[in-house]
C-alpha cells in the first residue's frame, strides 16, 4: 500500500515511522522544515522524506499532518499537482471534512482521525470519523492502520471530533502537567527530583492499576480518605465548591474545545 504523509512533525513522523515498519506499506513523506527533515533522516534511514510534493503521485492514502493553519495553502498546491489517491485522511484539529473537500475540490472520501501522542509508543487513542461515501474495504484498511498505533474508536458525529480533540487529543498534556505540578510540589515539600519522580510515578501506576478492578472512582477515593485524616483535608481544597479541580479542568477542556470550534469556523 502506498501512503503519502504531508507534514512530518511530531505526529506525522510518529505515524510514518510506525507504519514504515510494516513491509506491506510504502511511506513517502513531505516535510517543509529542513531541520525536521534532517532529524528524520538521522533517526530513520528507511523513511523517504522530501521538501515538496511530487508532481505526480499515485497511491492509496494521503494523510494530512500539518497544522490546521497551513492547510489552505497546502490544498492549493495539491490541486495543481497530479496526486491520485483512493482516500484522504486528516488528523488536523478543527478542519471539517467538508472544508477539506471544498479546498481540494474533490469527491474522494475524507476520513478524519483524532489521534494522540501515545501513538509514539503504539498506545495512542485514535478516534475516527468515516465519511458516508467510503468503501467498506477502505474502512477496514484505515482501522488496521490506526490499530498499529494504539486503540481505535469510531465516532458517528463530526461535532464530537472537536470534543474528543479537547479530551484525548490534548489529554496527554493535561496528564503531563499534573505530573509536573505534583513533582514540583513534592520537591518543595522536601524531596529530591529523583525521589519525587519515583514516588509519584509509582503512586500513579498503582492508582491506575486499581481502577482496572473498580470503576467507581468515588469508592476508590473514599477508601483512601479517613474521617478527619490528611487526605480529607487535601480533598477539601481540591473539591472546593466553584474553585476546585473540577472547575479548573472543565474550564481548560472547554477552552480547548472552543479553540477547535473556532478553528473549524476559520477554515
Ligand atoms: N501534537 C499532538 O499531540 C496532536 C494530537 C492530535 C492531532 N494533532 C494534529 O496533528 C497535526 C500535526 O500536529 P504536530 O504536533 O505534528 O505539528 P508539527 O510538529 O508542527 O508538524 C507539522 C509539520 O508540518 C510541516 N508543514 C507545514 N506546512 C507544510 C507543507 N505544506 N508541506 C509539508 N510540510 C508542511 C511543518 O513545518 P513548519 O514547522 O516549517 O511549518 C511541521 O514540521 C495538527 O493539525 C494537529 O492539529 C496533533
Amino acid at each position: 500500500m502506498n501512503i503519502l504523509i504531508i507534514g512530518a512533525g511530531k505526529m506525522g513522523y510518529s505515524i510514518g515511522s510506525a507504519w514504515s515498519k510494516r513491509e506491506s506499506y510504502t511511506i513517502y513523506m513531505v516535510e517543509k522544515s529542513l531541520a525536521t527533515r534532517k532529524t528524520i533522516k538521522k533517526r530513520n534511514k528507511n523513511l523517504q522524506v522530501d521538501k515538496t510534493l511530487p508532481d505526480f503521485w499515485k497511491g492509496d492514502i494521503v494523510l494530512f499532518a500539518v497544522k490546521p493553519q497551513n492547510f489552505q495553502k497546502l490544498a492549493q498546491v495539491i490541486v495543481k499537482k497530479n496526486i491520485l489517491t483512493k482516500n484522504y485522511l486528516s488528523i488536523m484539529a478543527g478542519i471539517s471534512a467538508d472544508t477539506i473537500a471544498k479546498e481540494l475540490m474533490t469527491y474522494i472520501p475524507i476520513t478524519r482521525i483524532m489521534p494522540n501522542i501515545g501513538i509514539d509508543i503504539a498506545l495512542g487513542v485514535n478516534c475516527i470519523l468515516y465519511p458516508k461515501n467510503i468503501k467498506k474495504s477502505s474502512k477496514k484498511t484505515i482501522n488496521s492502520l490506526f490499530e498499529h498505533l494504539g486503540t481505535v474508536h469510531i465516532l458517528k458525529n463530526e461535532k464530537l471530533l472537536n470534543s474528543v480533540t479537547a479530551i484525548s487529543g490534548s489529554g496527554p498534556a493535561y496528564v503531563f502537567l499534573f505530573l509536573l505540578v505534583f513533582e514540583n510540589i513534592s520537591k518543595e515539600i522536601g524531596f529530591s527530583k529523583r525521589v519525587s519522580k519515583k514516588i509519584i510515578y509509582d503512586t500513579v501506576r498503582g492508582a491506575l492499576e486499581l481502577t482496572r478492578n473498580e470503576n467507581n472512582i468515588r469508592k476508590l477515593i473514599n477508601e483512601v480518605t479517613s474521617k478527619k485524616g490528611t487526605t480529607e483535608e487535601a480533598l477539601k481544597v481540591l473539591e472546593k465548591n466553584n474553585f476546585g479541580l473540577y472547575q479548573i479542568m472543565k474550564a481548560a477542556i472547554f477552552a480547548a474545545k472552543n479553540r477547535a470550534d473556532k478553528l473549524s469556523k476559520l477554515n
